[in-house]
């Protein structure tokens, strides 16, 4: 029988147990096949999604609206500009208020604080569209992707190169939540928090999954089966570009790095990508780069999770 998920938030990974996971998996997978084969899914009729964007975006936007268009239903772009957040209107009222109107809410916000607020005080779920601690969307639509690849994502070892930041907490909750084995190297002042590698090894010893964190991307990259990096300087970060590109070129996911890589390793990056910055194009556009199948994997994944999370009563 599946899950019941209706109402369910999604702030982090860890939030979620493994059997949620999977059951979103499925979900997406069927969606996908559907989808594919010309099949309409109005799983969601008649509902509408409030997109709230403190940051840009080209995936998330895109991927959000389509989706609850192809389940049935509606996506409200909300930016920076179009609330009353701007002019001092609290999270929590604004989450009270939207939750009057939609029956769901996905938010891109800078303080991982807005998410919480906004899940404790919306009578909807919420879905966290990223924030500065995590990206759990992202990760569900990489987990997917590697599964197309490999089949089975237990044992699978990915090597996440570059900042500490949003992408590397998700990819560490995820990873450890499926059993995959990663190895997180950033260089000291940039490793991923410690709170959240203290949630990832919680996770991880109920999978097996080993958690590592280490500045040496070499050890990083040794026989891993996927190799991953994000863009060096975040969203909100951009004052710090110059700074952080000179400290993470050791870092630089090229043809040298990849090499310690089993020889069938897969490449990811969540984009927006730097070419010449955190990958090479030779690795970003060569024959193991997956990039773009994890981009349109947003759209299913987050299908699958919309669906489970909205769904009509039963
Ligand atoms: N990967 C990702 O979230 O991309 P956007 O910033 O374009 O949404
Ligand atoms: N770490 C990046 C991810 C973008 C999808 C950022 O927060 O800007």
């Amino acid at each position: 029988m599946a899950l019941n998920m209706k109402g369910r938030n999604l702030a982090t990974l860890h939030d979620l147990a493994l059997e949620e996971m999977q059951e979103i998996f499925k979900a997406s997978a069927d969606l996908k096949r559907k989808h594919k084969a010309g099949e309409a899914t109005p799983v969601l009729k008649g509902k509408t999604l409030a997109m709230i964007f403190q940051k840009p975006s080209t995936r998330t936007r895109v991927s959000f609206e389509v989706g609850i268009y192809q389940l049935g239903g509606t996506g409200l772009y909300l930016g920076p500009n179009d609330l009353q957040l701007n002019r001092g209107e609290t999270i929590e009222d604004t989450a009270r208020v939207l939750s009057r109107f939609v029956d769901g809410i996905m938010a891109r916000v800078f303080s991982h604080n807005d998410i919480l607020t906004l899940c404790k005080h919306a009578s909807v779920p919420v879905i966290n569209g990223l924030s500065d601690l995590t990206h759990p969307c992202q990760v569900l639509a990489d987990l997917l992707t590697i599964t197309e690849r490999r089949g089975e994502l237990k044992g699978l070892k990915m090597a996440y190169i570059g900042d500490g930041n949003n992408m590397a907490h998700s990819l560490m909750l995820g990873c450890a939540k499926v059993g995959m084995h990663i190895s997180v190297a950033a260089p000291h002042g940039y490793q991923p928090k410690a709170e959240i590698v203290e949630w990832a090894r919680e996770d991880a010893s109920a999978t097996g999954a080993r958690v590592e964190v280490t500045t040496d991307p070499v050890a990083a990259a040794k026989n891993a089966d996927i190799i991953y990096t994000d863009v060096w300087a975040s969203m909100g970060q951009e004052s710090e570009h110059s700074e952080r590109v000179n400290l993470f070129q050791p870092y630089q996911i090229n043809a040298g790095l990849t090499a310690h890589a089993k020889k069938d390793y897969l490449f990811m990056h969540c984009l927006p990508a730097h070419r010449g910055e955190e990958v090479s194009a030779e690795v970003i556009d060569g024959p193991h780069s997956i990039v773009f199948d994890q981009a349109e994997n947003r759209l299913h994944a987050q299908k699958g999770l919309m669906a489970l999370l909205m769904q009509n009563e039963t």
